[in-house]
């Protein structure tokens, strides 16, 4: 088509649009995206970005040549509350149901390094994951599930070194060879500091027990993804969708340079690094985000850091659609919203997904709402077609100029962020903490004016009683826990585990000393998590936060 046929067509099209708005005015003065990009009316053939092929640099239309044609997305749903024992059964239920991949939640005590009998980790036993407190509970948390054919996420990052150590001393009981251990641990402390809040150590030393997995994995556990750089946590804190893939970059950068700093070498440990993003209801920029980020980190790995494994310029994601987008309200329209989210995380080329139970927002799932969760995946990939074709929104006129516009905004930011001093020292300032909190702000304001309408919420209300049947932690879980570690205590061998936290102590003490045979070793004695936890606080520290 010639250029002046298409320029014709373009202004006769604008003329119609004029005489158009005068009856039916738009809706809005302003599209715009949550990251305030601004929504065109119409995006045309110019806008066309170079797609390149799936499967190649810089894998704009995905990382695998064939995607989902050859296997879908692992659908891997977070599940964990109460023991150990009912958190095996609900695993085994959910793979029965067709699961492919397991996803541990720990509660608040297992996450930041307490004992179940430690007066910190009163009220919290069980509640928002389950307890875990030595490798006893790890050995029934993964009774018949077979480590060598299922993969499993830890959703652990201050005590990370102490349930990876546990998993892998599972594994050896299960006689699965170290080599054949596949999953992730999220390992992600950043993000603790920006967003979540579950850290227990300064900076520095939680920087040196990451790359110490890293080092440690790399030679003995070389299928397990080290780390899960995680924005999914910035995006609940209040992020738009640009925040959240600039900041889970930048955070990704850090430890890129904190492994080398520490000696080893890209290739090494790069291939290895995962990342882990939010879904959130605005469906093509979502789609978007997905495709710009992985475009952005492979130029970073190539480009920047000259990483030569195609494998280190791969970004490797799971996708957790946005719990904090679910509402209270009318619980079976989260269903909807999931389910959109869901679609976007597909047609943005993820890895894994999660996706959230309609009842989120009151308590953790119960099993029926559980159950509809993993079916909406397996709706998606079985009955839509979408998985049936590569990037199927890949040349659309919006879509490529979203993923372009979100590119640019993300590298402005990590321009910002290289000028304050990388992502470390960004986080000790506060930065990324201010802009999410003006952007969470912002949101809050346009919710609250209904400028952002929330169905269920701030339109098309509901007179109803908000009590579906939810998920109770049966309160007398925490005492059986704590019987259930003074046991451990009394039954181990007293001379091994003293020995074995002694041999730790000293470890910890030379900052050069890859620290996790010591705490394998020390896991292997029934050490408990908050025993070796507390040997790394009098050594370490603890960080009061910014
Ligand atoms: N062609 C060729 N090979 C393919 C393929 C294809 N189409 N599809 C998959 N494969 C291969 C992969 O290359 C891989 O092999 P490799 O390891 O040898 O490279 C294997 O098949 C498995 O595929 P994936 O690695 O893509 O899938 P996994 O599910 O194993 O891993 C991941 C996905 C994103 C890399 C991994 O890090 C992962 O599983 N992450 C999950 C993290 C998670 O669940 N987090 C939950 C946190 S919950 C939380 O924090 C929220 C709470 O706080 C509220």
């Amino acid at each position: 088509m010639t250029n002046n046929k298409v320029n014709k067509q373009e202004n006769d099209w604008k003329q119609s649009v004029d005489s158009t708005i005068k009856r039916f005015p738009e809706r809005k003065d302003l599209f715009t995206t949550s990251s305030d990009i601004e929504v065109d009316r119409l995006y045309t053939s110019k806008n066309e970005a170079d797609l390149g092929y799936p499967g190649q640099y810089p894998y704009t239309r995905g990382i695998q040549p064939t995607m989902y044609r050859s296997r879908f997305w692992t659908m891997r749903q977070y599940a964990g509350f109460g023991s150990a024992t009912g958190t095996n059964e609900r695993f085994r239920y959910l793979l029965e149901q067709g699961q492919t991949g397991l996803s541990v939640a720990f509660d608040l005590p297992t996450q930041i390094g307490y004992d179940s009998d430690d007066i910190m980790a009163e009220g919290e036993v069980g509640k928002v994951g389950v307890a875990i407190d030595s490798l006893k509970d790890m050995e029934i948390l993964l009774n018949q599930i077979p480590l060598n054919k299922v993969s499993t996420s830890m959703t652990i990052n201050a005590s990370a070194s102490v349930l990876l150590c546990m998993y892998i001393a599972v594994g050896e009981k299960q006689g699965v060879p170290l080599d054949e251990l596949t999953g992730t641990i999220q390992n992600d402390i950043l993000k603790e500091y920006i967003s979540r809040g579950t850290y227990i150590y300064p900076p520095k030393p939680s920087m040196r027990l990451i790359t110490d997995i890293f080092e440690y994995c790399q030679k003995n556990v070389p299928k397990f993804n080290t780390i899960s750089i995680s924005g999914y946590h910035i995006r609940e804190a209040g992020s738009n969708a640009v925040q959240e893939a600039a900041f889970t970059i930048a955070n990704g950068m850090a430890y890129v340079d904190a492994a080398i700093d520490s000696g080893l070498d890209i290739d090494s440990f790069a291939p290895r690094l995962a990342f882990f993003f939010n879904a959130h209801n605005n469906f093509f920029e979502e789609v978007a985000k997905f495709r710009a980020a992985r475009r952005i980190w492979a130029k970073i790995m190539k480009e920047k850091y000259e990483a030569k494994d195609p494998k280190s310029w791969k970004l490797r994601f799971h996708t957790q659609t946005g719990g904090s987008t679910l509402t209270a309200q009318q619980p079976d329209n989260n269903i909807t919203r999931v389910t959109l989210q869901a679609l976007a995380s597909v047609m943005g080329g993820t890895q894994s997904l999660h996706t959230n139970s309609r009842d989120e927002a009151l308590s953790l799932p119960t099993e029926d709402s559980a159950r509809i969760a993993l079916r909406t995946q397996q709706i998606i990939a079985n009955e839509s077609g979408v998985a049936d074709t590569i990037d199927p929104l890949g040349g659309s006129y919006y879509v490529e100029e979203l993923t372009d516009r979100i590119e640019v905004e993300v590298n402005k930011y990590l321009d910002r962020i290289n000028e304050i001093g990388g992502a470390v020292q960004a986080v000790e300032e506060g930065f990324m903490q201010r802009e999410i909190h003006q952007n969470a702000y912002e949101i809050q304001k346009r919710i609250e004016k209904n400028e952002e309408i929330i169905v269920g919420l701030n339109e098309f209300k509901l007179d109803e009683e908000i009590n579906p049947d939810l998920l109770k932690v049966d309160p007398s879980l925490e005492q059986a826990q704590i019987t259930s570690i003074q046991k451990i205590r009394s039954n181990r061998n007293k001379t091994d585990v003293t020995l074995a936290l002694e041999a730790f102590r000293e470890a910890v003490k030379t900052s050069d000393t890859n620290l996790i045979p010591y705490i394998l070793d020390a896991v292997r004695a029934y050490a408990t998590i908050g025993e070796i936890c507390n040997v790394m606080r009098d050594e370490f520290g603890e960080y009061t936060g910014i």
